[in-house]
């Protein structure tokens, strides 16, 4: 396993850890409105403080996109991070939310890892170098009929609720088309879920980088396809996501280019 994808479990195991400390004491957190319907927790900031130290203990001069605390430095290598992927649910207690952790190189993406502090799983990819989880290479579904899939969502419902009816659209295509949509509420999950072929395809408008970098490389090495949603591959920047295995990818692209 390559050096970074070490220290970045390592800072991910870390930052779980302090979540699940919380979750006993969920009464006692101090949240806040960062901006319309998007909530930050003290325990965000801290886990994302906790990843930065690790990471600068053994790569100093690398640079830090992180959700909480924006862009540190300028190097080849940056470190794209999210502290709690799902903070509304760990607000709630509702036990789905993780930590991403991905490292591009000149814009790159190069090893990606999401860690889920409530199932202790690790999922984790570098470039070329295939996907994993908890070690063991993963691989998206083999489901071929968009009839027999089960997708994941994500719904607009902070500053990009302007795009709720757009969305509605696309969400009232694809219920007619699967067997059964899923909004677990941490995309990064989502992504690997894809990934490792617990769903079949997952689509989400606005996304940010953090939301994306890591589980967009844990499914390409997987064997999946991840677009926006006109099947290009702009996706980290554009924000609007599209992937799924091959055949569904490419099914779930006619239901919601609209
Ligand atoms: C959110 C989660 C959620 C998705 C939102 C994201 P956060 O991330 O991934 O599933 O629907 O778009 O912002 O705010 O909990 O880090
Ligand atoms: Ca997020
Ligand atoms: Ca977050």
């Amino acid at each position: 396993m390559h050096g970074m994808v070490n220290i970045a479990i390592r800072a991910a195991r870390e930052a779980g850890e302090i979540m699940i400390r919380q979750l006993n004491h969920l009464e006692t957190l101090s949240v806040s409105e960062k901006s319309n319907n998007e909530y930050v927790t003290e325990i965000d900031k801290i886990a994302e403080k906790t990843i930065i130290n690790i990471i600068h203990e053994h790569f100093p001069d690398h640079s830090i996109l992180g959700e909480e605390f924006g862009k540190q430095g300028d190097n080849e290598y940056q470190w794209i991070i999210d502290p709690i992927d799902g903070t509304t649910n760990f607000i709630h207690g509702f036990p789905v939310f993780c930590v991403s952790i991905a490292v591009t190189r000149d814009d790159e993406l190069e090893h990606g890892v999401v860690y889920d502090p409530l199932r202790q799983e690790i999922f984790s990819a570098s470039k070329g170098q295939g996907s994993q989880l908890d070690g063991h290479k993963i691989r998206v579904s083999k489901t071929n009929s968009l009839k027999n899939s089960l997708i994941a969502t994500g719904f607009p419902y902070r500053s990009n609720k302007d795009k709720l009816d757009e969305y509605l659209k696309t969400l009232k295509n694809v219920i007619q088309s699967t067997s059964g949509i899923r909004r677990p509420g941490s995309a990064a999950l989502d992504l690997c879920y894809v990934a490792c072929g617990r769903v079949d395809g997952f689509w989400e408008f606005g996304l940010r980088k953090w939301d994306v970098a890591a589980g967009a490389l844990i499914i390409k090495e997987a064997g999946g396809i991840i677009t926006n949603l006109i099947g290009e591959s702009d996706y980290l920047e554009n924000g609007n996501i599209l992937a799924g295995n091959p055949k569904i990818h490419s099914e779930l692209l006619e239901k919601i280019t609209i």
